[in-house]
């Protein structure tokens, strides 16, 4: 394991302990919290208040009462765009702990309750469908691009996490895309809530 990927599974593992470890159990996202994060993670930046001009679309669009894993969703959609703003600004890609994506996601207004309990079923064409296992195994079957998402440790309890690891490594994931020639996919409605159980359905249990 280099020392950046050391980094990164410490972080991971970090991130996922501070939203489900004892400590954080009391925590909830905040919504104040998620509003000054929107303008420091520079959000703020490309998405503003409908009239206003900015490159992403207006801060309404993004803040509606939504499902968490929705969201997920949504977050996944906007590398390609969004990377290419910011190699354009020459400004670094916004790292985001789970924590911090927690807040981020009240503050948006994304909540657990407005996700449909999910169709395995769709959720395991979904998976085909957008093609992750071009680059990604499931139970070994698949590219070697990505990693085995039957043993992802982030593990498929926590939708903040889930979002927090397709935030960070969305930018990565839009590259390889690029330099293989695959499209990279998009999410809509149900989709990631679907494909988000079908995962949990056949994941190793986490530790
Ligand atoms: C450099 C400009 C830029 C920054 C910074 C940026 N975005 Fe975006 N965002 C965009 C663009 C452009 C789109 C439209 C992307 C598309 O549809 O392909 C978008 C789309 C979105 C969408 C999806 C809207 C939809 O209906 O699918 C969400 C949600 C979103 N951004 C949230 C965020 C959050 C949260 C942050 C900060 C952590 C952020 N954005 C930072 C440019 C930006
Ligand atoms: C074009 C190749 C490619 C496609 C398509 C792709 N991924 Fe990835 N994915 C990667 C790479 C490469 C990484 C590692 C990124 C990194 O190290 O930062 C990754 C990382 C991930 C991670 C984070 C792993 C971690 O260590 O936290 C998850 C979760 C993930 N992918 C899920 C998916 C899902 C679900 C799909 C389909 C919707 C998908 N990926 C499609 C290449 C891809």
């Amino acid at each position: 394991m280099s020392a950046r990927q050391l980094l990164a599974a410490i972080l991971l593992v970090g991130g996922a302990l501070a939203v489900a470890g004892p400590t954080a159990a009391e925590r909830r996202g905040d919504d104040e919290r998620g509003r000054v994060l929107f303008t420091s993670k520079e959000c703020a930046r490309c998405h503003k208040p409908r009239g206003e001009r900015a490159l992403g679309p207006p801060l309404e669009e993004l803040r509606r009462r939504q499902g968490m894993l929705e969201l997920a969703g949504r977050l996944w959609n906007h590398a390609p765009a969004m990377l290419g703003v910011l190699e354009w600004q020459k400004l670094e890609w916004p790292a985001i702990s789970a924590p911090e994506m927690d807040d981020l996601m009240v503050y948006l207004q994304a909540d657990p309750t407005r996700d449909p309990a999910p169709n395995l079923s769709a959720g395991q064409a979904t998976l085909v469908r957008k093609g992750c296992l071009k680059c990604h195994r499931l139970r070994g079957e698949g590219g070697t691009h990505g990693i085995e998402l039957t043993t992802y440790t982030g593990g498929y309890d926590s939708p903040v996490v889930w979002a927090t690891g397709i935030w960070n490594h969305s930018p990565r994931m839009a590259r390889q895309a690029a330099q293989i020639g695959v499209l990279y996919p998009r999410f809509t409605g149900e989709e990631m809530a679907n494909l988000f159980g079908f995962l949990k359905s056949v994941a190793a249990p986490s530790p």
